[in-house]
Order: C-alpha cells, then sequence, then structure tokens
C-alpha cells in the first residue's frame, strides 16, 4: 500500500479539512505531518460545523485512525479545547486518536516569544497566528525541544523548567513582559496531565506496519505550498516544510511510498498575514469575493486578503509536489460573477516571467491577467455543471497537466461534485 497525500496549493485555508472529511471513508489512517494549531481546517455536516486545529480531519468517521505525527507540534492546551469539543459530540476520541511520541511540545513560553518576536518587527512582522509555531520549531532544530514522549519520563518537569528558564532569559533581552505567565502555566500543566488519555506511539512503526498490513491511509497538509518554509514567500512564510516531502519526514514515511498527491486549490486566491500576493484586489471585487466567501480566519478570525487565481503560483505547488490530482474548492462563490481573471504571468521590471522570483517579498511583481466568463448561475453536486466552469476548469488541467478530480461546490460535505470516480481514493 501507499501513502496519499493531501496539500494546500496555496497560503492555506483552500478547505483541506472539508476535503480530507469527504475523503475518510476511502481510508482507515488519517495522519497530520506538519504545523499545528496555526491550522483551522473546517468541517461541516449535518448542520454542524467544527473547527480542528491539531486533530486530523477524519476523526468524526468510525474505524478510522487519526494521527498527529511527529512532524507537528502541539499545544496541550489547544488540543485539550479540541478534544472537549468532541467529548460534547460524543466522539470516542480515545479509540481514534494516537499522538506520536516525537511531536514537539509548544510551551507557554513559545507563545509569548511568538508575540515578542512579530512586536520586534514592528511593521515587517510575518503575521503569524501568534500560537507560538515559529520558536517551537526552533527549539526543535536547535535541539532544544521537548517531546511528547518525555512527559512519561521522570524528570519531565526539571526539562520543561530549565527551557522555560532559557525562554524567560530571550524574553528579557527583547524587553518583553512575560505577564500572565503563571496562569498559562497553570493552565498547561493541567492540559499535560489530561492528553496523557490519547494513547502516545513510536508513530513510524506505527505507520509502516499499518502500510504493510494493507491499511489506506491519507496524510493530511496543514498550511499551504506558498508559505513553505523553503518554497514560500520567505520570510514570510510558516516555520515547517508543508509540501509533500514535509509527509515523509513528518512521519517517517519513505519517498517510495507516496501514492496520490491531491493538490487542493480555491477557484480564487485567499492568505491571511504578511507577505506579497500578486493577485490581491485591494477593491470591490475583493471585498465581494470576502464577502461570498466569509473569507475571515478559522483560527484568528482575521480578514482574509482576497484576489484572483495565480497560474503561476498554482503551477509552482503542482510542480514542488509532484500533484496527481488536483481539487478545486469554493467555485460556488463566483457564481454571481460575469467576468473571473486569472494571472498567466508576472511582469517585473517590464520583463514578463513565468516563474516565482527569489525575492518574491520584495519585487514588485504585476500579474498579467487574461479575463475568463464566469457562469453566472448556482451550482449544484446533482446536475452537470455549467459550461463556463466546464470551460475554466479545462483552462487549469490544460495549464497543470493535471486532472481536477473533485470541485466544492458549498461548505458541507454533501456539495461535492465527484468529476472523476476512477481518480478518487
Ligand atoms: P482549511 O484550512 O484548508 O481546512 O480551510 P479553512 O477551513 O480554514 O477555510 C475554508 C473555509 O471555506 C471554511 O469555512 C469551509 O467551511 C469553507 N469551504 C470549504 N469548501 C467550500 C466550498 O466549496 N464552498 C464554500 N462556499 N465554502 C467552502
Ligand atoms: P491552514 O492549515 C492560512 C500564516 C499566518 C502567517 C504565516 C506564519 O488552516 O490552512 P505562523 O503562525 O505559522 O507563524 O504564521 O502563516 N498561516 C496560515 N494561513 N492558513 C493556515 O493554516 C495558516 N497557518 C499559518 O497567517 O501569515
Ligand atoms: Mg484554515
Amino acid at each position: 500500500m501507499q501513502v496519499d497525500v493531501l496539500l494546500g496549493m496555496q497560503w492555506g485555508d483552500e478547505g483541506k479539512g472539508k476535503i480530507v472529511d469527504v475523503l475518510t471513508p476511502n481510508y482507515d489512517i488519517i495522519a497530520r505531518f506538519q504545523g499545528g494549531p496555526n491550522a483551522g481546517h473546517t468541517l461541516e455536516f449535518d448542520g454542524k460545523k467544527f473547527v480542528l486545529h491539531t486533530i486530523p480531519s477524519g476523526i468524526f468517521h468510525e474505524g478510522t485512525m487519526n494521527l498527529i505525527g511527529n512532524g507537528v507540534v502541539i499545544d496541550p492546551v489547544t488540543l485539550r479545547k479540541e478534544i472537549q469539543n468532541l467529548i460534547e459530540q460524543g466522539v470516542p476520541y480515545t479509540e481514534r486518536l494516537l499522538i506520536s511520541q516525537k511531536a514537539h511540545l509548544i510551551l507557554p513560553t513559545h507563545r509569548l516569544l511568538d508575540a515578542a518576536s512579530e512586536a520586534a518587527k514592528g511593521k515587517d512582522k510575518i503575521g503569524s497566528t501568534l500560537k507560538g509555531i515559529g520558536p517551537t520549531y526552533m527549539d526543535k532544530t536547535g535541539r532544544n525541544g521537548l517531546r511528547i514522549g518525555d512527559i512519561e519520563s521522570g524528570d519531565f518537569q526539571q526539562k520543561y523548567q530549565a527551557l522555560k528558564e532559557k525562554h524567560l532569559q530571550m524574553l528579557e533581552r527583547l524587553n518583553f513582559n512575560p505577564e500572565g505567565l503563571a496562569e498559562m502555566e497553570k493552565e498547561w500543566m493541567d492540559a499535560i496531565e489530561f492528553i496523557q488519555t490519547v494513547p502516545f506511539v513510536n508513530s513510524e512503526y506505527y505507520i509502516n506496519n499499518a502500510l504493510k498490513d494493507g491499511k489506506r491511509i491519507l496524510a493530511e497538509g496543514a498550511q499551504g505550498s506558498l508559505l513553505d518554509i523553503d518554497f514560500g514567500s520567505y520570510p514570510f512564510v510558516t516555520s515547517s516544510n508543508t509540501v509533500c516531502a514535509g509527509a515523509c519526514t513528518g512521519l517517517g514515511i519513505a519517498p517510495n511510498k507516496i501514492g496520490e498527491v491531491y493538490g487542493i486549490f480555491k477557484a480564487y486566491c485567499t492568505r491571511v498575514g504578511s507577505g506579497p500576493f500578486p493577485t490581491e484586489l485591494f477593491d470591490a471585487t475583493g471585498q465581494r469575493l470576502r464577502d461570498i466567501g466569509h473569507e475571515y480566519g478559522a483560527t484568528t478570525g482575521r480578514p482574509r486578503r482576497c484576489g484572483w487565481l495565480d497560474m503561476v503560483a498554482l503551477k509552482y505547488a503542482v510542480m514542488l509536489n509532484g500533484v496527481t490530482k488536483l481539487i478545486m474548492t469554493k467555485a460556488d462563490v463566483l457564481n454571481e460573477f460575469e467576468t473571473i481573471e486569472v494571472a498567466t504571468s508576472y511582469a517585473i521590471d517590464g520583463k514578463e516571467t513565468l516563474e516565482l522570483p527569489f525575492d518574491h517579498a520584495n519585487q514588485t511583481l504585476t500579474p498579467v491577467t487574461k479575463k475568463v466568463k464566469g457562469w453566472e448561475t448556482e451550482l449544484s453536486a446533482n446536475d452537470p455543471l455549467p459550461a463556463a466552469l466546464e470551460d475554466y476548469i479545462s483552462y487549469i488541467e490544460a495549464e497543470t497537466e493535471c486532472t481536477i478530480s473533485i470541485v466544492s461546490l458549498g461548505p458541507d460535505r454533501t456539495q461535492t461534485l465527484i468529476r472523476d470516480q476512477q481518480h478518487v481514493g
């Protein structure tokens, strides 16, 4: 068996949570491999809405195991809140959830360091979700981090205090007052107790044994390729590898075990936080996309920046990830638009290019756009798609050399059109 991977092609919030939930019946295990509570994955079904941050989006399905992989960073406080929501829904989480012993812990002081670092950057701030992601990955690569498995070691408290002291010194150098830390620590320690109700596993063995046993596995990405630490618009990125390679290191899967790679993208683009966004619309059209698409962050509630689909960026993401199937979401948000635009290339200093430049963050890119006819009609998963939308899809398929297997037509599980059954699952 192989591991399929589902990844965001843009700047996150492409609808990964919804689609993973739709695809879960085809899988035995859903595994998150990177990111942490900076993610907000929304699921809607039976008139209910859930936002998951750390827990994989297969959790509502009976018979599916959900693994939080070694590449994920975990804030026990957020995780406990998520689990409490599951308990309220009667979800037997202890039977459906596993945590890798090697996943790193976000400490309260990591969150303070995130805030201090952003404050120090002033107008150049990343626009982080302030969940402590960057500082936690820094401690991981700096070989200072605390891991889930450490909780069960006899000297966890000492390890915690040592790392906290180090952080306090850093905060002092940044002139950041660690106000409220005592309460944060109490809440965190309580949550540490609580999350021990979830089995901690040697997850690379778990996943590889499951593969041997013929289990079907889907790796669920967080964020999107354009927020990747290596390939995104550095420094306005997150601190993990969001691309397909991250599934190998974040779960312990060899590259030759990767099967299908689903690349998910919105029919237009959004971005939260700072950083370049070539097709961003600052006008009434951008606001219209935000209003119709309810483009406000699932984690922070911040308004998302909106703009047209960027083919240069989409093709880049398809290339980096080896995408085998594309999934288009939020097509319905464009229902009322007479005309849609797509960026086909960029102009930099009067020169046209099909590549994202090295110093993306400091270049003035002008998108070269083409107009596409809108479909100006409602969409339904039970009816054929309107011709203008089929044309839009065919154009994207031709440009990316990839089939669009699924089109999402609304936030609910049922509002999903599987275009090519044999290409799904
Ligand atoms: P994720 O981070 O990739 O899981 O995406 P988010 O949950 O942050 O943001 C996607 C938002 O769009 C959520 O509010 C979803 O409920 C919603 N959504 C997902 N697919 C569709 C769709 O096809 N149409 C519409 N209108 N909303 C969608
Ligand atoms: P999902 O999984 C959208 C953005 C932040 C900020 C940058 C760095 O829901 O798609 P960080 O907190 O990681 O230090 O923030 O990355 N960002 C996201 N944007 N969706 C996400 O996750 C994001 N996770 C981080 O807004 O610009
Ligand atoms: Mg999101």
